[in-house]
């Protein structure tokens, strides 16, 4: 049998390849904002993703410093396919042996529009057949396989008569970000959070307030994007360590870099309150697993009772809203008080609502300046926004 040496093969960190980094629907244009900021040029953009033309090392960087980006792939086959056994045929002709050592464990994730097939689970089983056998045959054994997304990670998206096969080098979605340790109803994604944060434009130089923070998704995000820290930093593990010829030591330099580059303090405090006793602890625990605790000042109150700083910013609140949690008639209610909130508490503030229920909406009753459409998962929601002017504008 042949004996396979890992350290042999070495994989080009620093070519260009074609990076695709996707995101939730809505997100697209902050994602190229942070994208083009970190001095990357964006050569297509969809609702779902945009195109760059950069490097795995590159790649490593994207992996820990986006923070509305879910997923970075790196484009590894294009071609035109018709049916499953084309598919084998061309995936079995790329060199694999060059990318995953037999010792790996392989995870393929499909996304299948196509006459042929039916079934994106067929597809990822064709798309696997042939990268193991391609393996097994050159080194004599082969990767294990299954949904653990904690290892190698490919990605098929298949469309018409057109496949791509991509290497997932994020593995785990990038807003599985490793803070949240205590589930609770309705937590919003980190990474739509951090989209939601860049929409109202803050970025920690003014306050900011989030009444009814629940798990402190929104609080938590601000506090990491006005400390300029990098999400990544809080997790080790990403598709693209799993890798033949990952560059370990130009990755322990990265993170120190990138670690060096952020603010140990805020100047001011973010405000987080929640009226059940239990999201403020849950809410708590998860900013200190991201290291953030200090940042944030938590209450356990009505949002009407949130206190609300002096110094002018911005507060934003993510309300219940009917469709899985509470119900519409006792929402209205809570919908009308928030509006009130607004005008009585907040003058000289920015008010955001961000909500999936636009009958409920209405109840704030104030007039919104915009209305921008984010999807929670597959729900179409609103960023709603409203100036609250001092004095009588
Ligand atoms: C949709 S959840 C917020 C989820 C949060 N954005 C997250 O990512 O975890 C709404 C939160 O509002 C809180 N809430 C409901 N009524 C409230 C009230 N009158 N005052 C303060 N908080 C309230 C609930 O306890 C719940 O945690």
């Amino acid at each position: 049998m042949y004996h396979f040496d890992r350290n042999k093969y070495t994989m080009d960190m620093h070519k260009k390849e074609t990076l695709v980094i996707t995101c939730a629907r809505g997100v697209a244009d902050y994602l190229r904002q942070e994208v083009e900021q970190l001095g990357y040029r964006v050569r297509s953009i969809t609702d779902t993703r945009i195109d760059i033309a950069a490097s795995l090392h590159d790649a490593m960087r994207l992996n820990l410093m986006l923070h509305t980006g879910v997923n970075v792939l790196c484009l590894l086959m294009q071609f035109s396919c018709k049916d499953p056994d084309e598919l084998y045929q061309n995936v079995v002709s790329f060199p694999w042996e060059d990318y995953i050592a037999p010792s790996e464990y392989l995870s393929v994730v499909s996304r299948v529009n196509t006459f042929t097939i039916n079934n994106s689970v067929f597809a990822s089983r064709k798309l696997k057949d042939a990268i193991v056998d391609r393996i097994s045959e050159k080194r004599g054994s082969r990767p294990d396989s299954g949904p653990d997304r904690d290892n190698v990670v490919i990605n098929l998206y298949w469309d018409g008569d057109k496949c791509w096969v991509y290497l997932n080098t994020s593995g785990r979605k990038l807003s599985d970000r490793n803070y949240r340790k205590i589930p609770l109803a309705a937590p919003l994604r980190e990474t739509l959070a951090a989209a939601l944060l860049r929409a109202t434009g803050f970025d920690g130089s003014q306050p900011l307030v989030n009444p009814m923070c629940g798990s402190g998704t929104l609080a938590i995000e601000a506090a990491l994007i006005a400390l300029k820290r990098a999400p990544g930093l809080l997790r080790s593990n990403f598709g693209l360590k799993h890798i033949m010829g990952f560059d370990s030591k130009a990755w322990s330099a990265l993170r120190k870099e990138i670690h060096a580059k952020s603010k140990k303090e805020l100047p001011f405090q973010i405000i987080a309150t929640d009226i059940d006793k239990k999201a403020v602890e849950a809410a708590k625990k998860n900013a200190q697993t991201a290291g953030v605790h200090e940042m944030i000042e938590f209450h356990v109150c009505d949002f009407n009772d949130t206190p609300i700083p002096e110094e002018k910013g911005i507060v934003i609140i993510n309300p219940e809203y009917g469709l899985r949690l509470g119900k519409q008639h006792e929402l209205e209610a809570t919908y009308k008080s928030i509006g009130d909130f607004f005008k009585n508490k907040c003058a000289g503030f920015t008010g955001y609502v961000f909500t999936g229920n636009m009958a409920l909406a209405k109840k704030v009753g104030l007039r919104t300046s915009r209305r921008l459409i984010f999807f929670n998962a597959r729900i179409e929601c609103r960023l709603l926004e409203y100036h609250m002017y001092v004095g009588s504008k």
